[in-house]
């Protein structure tokens, strides 16, 4: 019989959680903080319990999306703040999946909080927090050495697995996805999974029928009711657990948005040749 596993030392102090090693190399514990950062680290606060939610809502979704046929660093809850996960090398690539504009990209883009975008746009951002997270396209990471393209393209896919599960999930919880930030990393077997957390700290969540936010946003933007929207999120999530899902019929499919349908290894733009001159 195994021991239940024990924190040992601490790997890493992040802003909304802590790692831990274990025994075993192959696995890390990671310890979910009531700590809140928004606007890269700028703004700071703690949100009561919400540690425990989003260790909660994060095991519950890694456990649905690991059935679902999404391999995850998941491996079990340990208690309130705690959970077991394989260890992974993060790739240094964050997916952003935007179902309607909101935030930075309404922002950035001038367009209206809510506008739905057809289709779906996913981006990459470079995971780094002295440069804030910058927006960038395929053939950047790829050329930064961030990640290989026949990692893109698998986070890529992943990433649609994902939205089309998560969309789905959080519907029968009456709550909408409008968009959320996904963490991929390589384990000791050389394996993609997807890791980090899936809470209301990393998407936003709108209640289905008035819009309300039950998000981190309701920290960013001082909205008051910031605990209670986590719990309500948790409340929503676990009273639905179980239910028939209505996944779209249609996988997600980005092949019209690819550059060069024909070629997969073109797929993401990533291996299309380099532009000469005119390159902005
Ligand atoms: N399975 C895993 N193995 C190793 N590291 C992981 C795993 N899952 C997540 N991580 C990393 O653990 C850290 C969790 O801490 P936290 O989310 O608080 O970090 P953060 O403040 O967001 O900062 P940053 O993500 O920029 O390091 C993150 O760096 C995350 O990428
Ligand atoms: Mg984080």
């Amino acid at each position: 019989m195994n021991a239940r596993p024990e924190p040992r030392e601490l790997l890493y102090e992040g802003k909304a959680k802590q790692v831990f090693a274990c025994d075993d190399a192959d696995v890390v514990i990671v310890r979910y903080k009531d700590d809140a950062t928004a606007f890269n680290a700028q703004k700071r606060g703690t949100v009561s319990d919400k540690g425990v939610v989003n260790n909660a809502v994060s095991a519950m979704l890694y456990g649905e999306l690991e059935a679902f046929g999404v391999p995850t660093h998941f491996v079990e809850q340990l208690g309130a703040r705690d959970q077991l996960v394989r260890r992974v090398t993060i790739v240094p690539v964050e997916v952003i999946v935007r179902n309607r504009a909101a935030g930075t990209f309404a922002k950035r883009y001038g367009v209206d909080e809510g506008l739905e975008l057809d289709p779906v746009v996913v981006e990459w951002c470079y995971k780094s927090d002295p440069l804030g997270d910058p927006p960038m396209n395929t053939a950047t990471a790829v050329a930064l050495g961030l990640a290989d393209e026949a990692q893109l393209e698998a986070m890529f896919d992943y990433a649609a697995d994902v939205n089309d599960y998560l969309g789905a999930r959080f519907a029968v919880a009456g709550l909408e996805l409008v968009d959320f930030k996904l963490e991929f990393g390589i384990d000791a077997a050389g394996e993609l999974r997807l890791a980090d957390e899936i809470s209301p700290d990393t998407c936003r969540l709108w209640d289905a029928e008035t819009g309300e936010k039950l998000d981190k946003d309701r920290f960013r933007r001082d909205l008051g009711g910031v605990e209670e929207a986590y719990q309500e999120v948790w409340k929503r999530l676990r009273d639905t657990q179980g239910r028939d899902l209505e996944l779209p019929e249609d996988d997600f499919d980005l092949d019209h948005v690819h550059l060069d349908d024909g070629d997969d290894d073109a797929a993401l733009g990533a291996a299309l040749p380099r532009p000469g001159a005119h390159d902005a």
